[in-house]
């Protein structure tokens, strides 16, 4: 099938790709000039395990191309629009600027028949809004949101746990649920789960799963508040609650909560959106659990500031991650550059290394310094915070090297991804998140 995928950037690049991978002859389109290019030449513009192969092999193949002229999607019998929907500057609602640019451009290229197959993630509402224009030019609208995980996009696309078509009534709808049918022909093959729905379901669906993701995260960070004044310990609370399978154990890590280009601006735009809608209150949990994982950061800059008896003004702390989560070089709203940031304003001389994100950290915070090499963020210094659970840090380092390098042997877990008994056994003072 032709397609065309309107946005390059994390979810579109990635879906644009995996599009290929799967045998359709995609194009891939983008007003940044720069980011096309880099994709042109098969280079991915970001760090995501898998692309880079996916990417070289569909451009290798001829069915994957990228380019900045709209025109081009002329002919594809489908397009994704893949665009971000960022928070406003000063406010909590969603910017859709990129949504209606995207759509404005797409629509005097739409033949009758095409499907527009919205990716991004927008507020409840606005897919009807975009109906309208896109039925005019004889085409049909459909909402098809996306859950990839940063590290794990490309599996997430070829292969994800659900698929989700928000669709107009009648027989348009149907048409366009059966086409979204035939572009997923892998997933459907394996009888992954297709959920047919209207637009504000499917809308709602997106958020509402990024809600409750951000909702497990607080609500186990809101009980290691509990365990720091009681002295439980809340990673054992985690695991034995966890073993409820209606609880589950996934996405109870307790430690500096969650960041990224997602789950923080999307609850959010989540409460704006209900406020709008006269609902405010029915989401009003969702400005606790941004506060419960807002005081968490503040928690372990605590953690360093008492481990080093009071103060950081001059002292060296080693910061092990920048990026909002292992295998990602994404450092969009990342607890772990917050963490270092709020060190460095403290008077402490900051040493932030990560496998991946030091790049884009450094764009966004040159003030910091930097380390490419763990061996060297760790030398001299009095205090270590791991804030980003990379393998590099949690498997790969152990505490005798550790110790080995630095001037003080004292280690704030951000994660609680250490085996606190190995590093308290080699002298270390370990500090724990939510744990005694
Ligand atoms: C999230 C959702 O998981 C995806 O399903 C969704 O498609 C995506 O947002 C999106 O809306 O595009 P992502 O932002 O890539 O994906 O990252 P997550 O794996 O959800 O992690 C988010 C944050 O939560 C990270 O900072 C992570 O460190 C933190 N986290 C996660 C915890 O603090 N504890 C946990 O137990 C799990």
């Amino acid at each position: 099938m032709r397609i065309s995928v309107i946005g390059c950037g994390y979810l579109g690049a990635v879906h644009a790709a995996a599009m290929a991978s799967i045998g359709h002859e995609v194009v891939g389109v983008d007003i940044d000039e720069r980011k096309i290019a880099e994709l042109a030449a098969g280079r991915a513009p970001f760090f995501e395990p898998d692309l880079q192969q996916i990417l070289e092999d569909g451009i290798g193949s001829g069915r994957l191309s990228f380019t900045t002229d709209i025109a081009a999607v002329r002919g594809a019998a489908v397009h994704f629009i893949g665009v971000g929907t960022p928070q406003q500057e000063g406010g909590y609602a969603a910017d859709l600027t990129y949504v209606d640019a995207a759509v404005d451009a797409l629509i005097p290229h739409l033949r009758p028949g095409d499907i527009v197959a919205g990716k991004s993630t927008v507020p409840v509402g606005t897919a009807a809004r975009l109906a309208d224009g896109i039925e005019r030019a004889g085409a049909t609208l459909v909402w098809n949101p996306e859950f990839l995980r940063e590290g794990w996009a490309v599996q997430d696309t070829i292969d994800p746990d659900r698929l989700v078509a928000g669709v107009p009534a009648g027989a348009s709808g149907e048409h366009a649920a059966e086409v979204l049918r035939e572009v997923y022909h892998t997933a459907v093959a394996k009888k992954t789960p297709f959920i047919v729905t209207d637009y504000a379901t499917a809308e709602l669906v997106k958020v509402a799963a990024n809600a409750f993701l951000a909702t497990k995260i607080s609500f186990i960070n809101a009980m290691a508040e509990i365990a720091e004044v009681t002295g439980a310990d809340v990673t054992q609370l985690a695991d034995a609650i966890g073993h409820d399978v209606r609880i589950g154990r996934r996405f109870l890590g307790a430690g500096i909560g969650f960041g990224g280009g997602c789950l923080p601006k999307d609850i959010r735009a989540f409460s704006a959106r209900a406020e709008e809608l006269g609902r405010g209150e029915s989401v009003s949990f969702l400005r606790e659990v941004d506060a419960i994982n807002m005081r968490r950061r503040d928690r372990a800059v605590e953690l360093v500031v008492a481990a080093l008896g009071g103060s950081v003004f001059g002292r060296r702390v080693a910061v092990l991650g920048a990026a909002f989560k292992p295998h990602s070089d994404d450092v969009r709203d990342s607890p772990a550059l917050d963490v270092a940031v709020r060190l460095k304003g403290l008077g402490c001389d900051v040493v932030v290394t990560d496998p991946a994100a030091v790049p884009n950290a450094a764009r966004i915070h040159p003030q910091l310094t930097y380390a490419d090499d763990l061996d060297d963020a760790l030398r001299g210094a009095d205090a270590v915070i791991v804030v980003t659970e990379w393998d590099e840090y949690r498997r790969h380092l152990t505490p005798e090297h550790a110790a080995s390098l630095v001037a003080g042997r004292i280690v704030v877990d951000g994660r609680n991804c250490l085996d606190a008994a190995a590093w308290r056994e080699s002298g270390w003072s370990y500090h724990g998140m939510g744990r005694p």
